[in-house]
């Protein structure tokens, strides 16, 4: 996995702005959406530290492919700040690479990249001891 794929889910237009920034090939979340290759979540917290629901039924159909998850929440929701990716990681027991404010800051987008690039590393070095 050389050329890593990001899909995103985003309601009011947060993690649109996040993923935007991201010079990573990209797919946004949708009703039918499959995705056939390994894959990094970007998404948000909504409800009461909820997981929104068009996530969950992407993940119902796709989690075999998931990697690691990040979510953009609000620290003004205190302990369920971006719990979305806390819920995700236990649920299908993969990294969580980062939780952001909003659309993120820069230092955001650099923790992301720094872990999308550790996840990277590791997948290479799985596929090549399974070859
Ligand atoms: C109804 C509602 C519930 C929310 N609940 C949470 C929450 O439990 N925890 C959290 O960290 N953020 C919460 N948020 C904040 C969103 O996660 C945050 O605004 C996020 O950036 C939205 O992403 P989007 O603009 O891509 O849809 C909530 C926002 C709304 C509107």
């Amino acid at each position: 996995m050389k050329n890593p794929l990001i899909i995103y889910d985003s309601l009011t237009g947060n993690v649109d702005r996040f993923a935007s920034r991201l010079e990573y090939r990209k797919m946004k979340v949708s009703p039918e959406l499959e995705i056939k290759q390994p894959y990094l979540l970007v998404t948000y917290t909504t409800g009461f530290g909820e997981v929104p629901r068009s996530t969950q039924e992407f993940l119902q159909r796709n989690h075999s492919n998931l990697l690691g998850v990040a979510s953009s929440g609000n620290k003004n929701w205190g302990q369920l700040f971006a719990k979305s990716a806390d819920i995700i990681s236990s649920q299908y027991n993969v990294p969580i690479l980062c939780k952001f404010e909003l659309s993120g800051t820069y230092n955001d987008t650099e923790r992301f990249i720094r872990e999308v690039n550790r996840i990277v590393q590791f997948n290479s070095k799985v596929d090549r001891i399974k070859q």
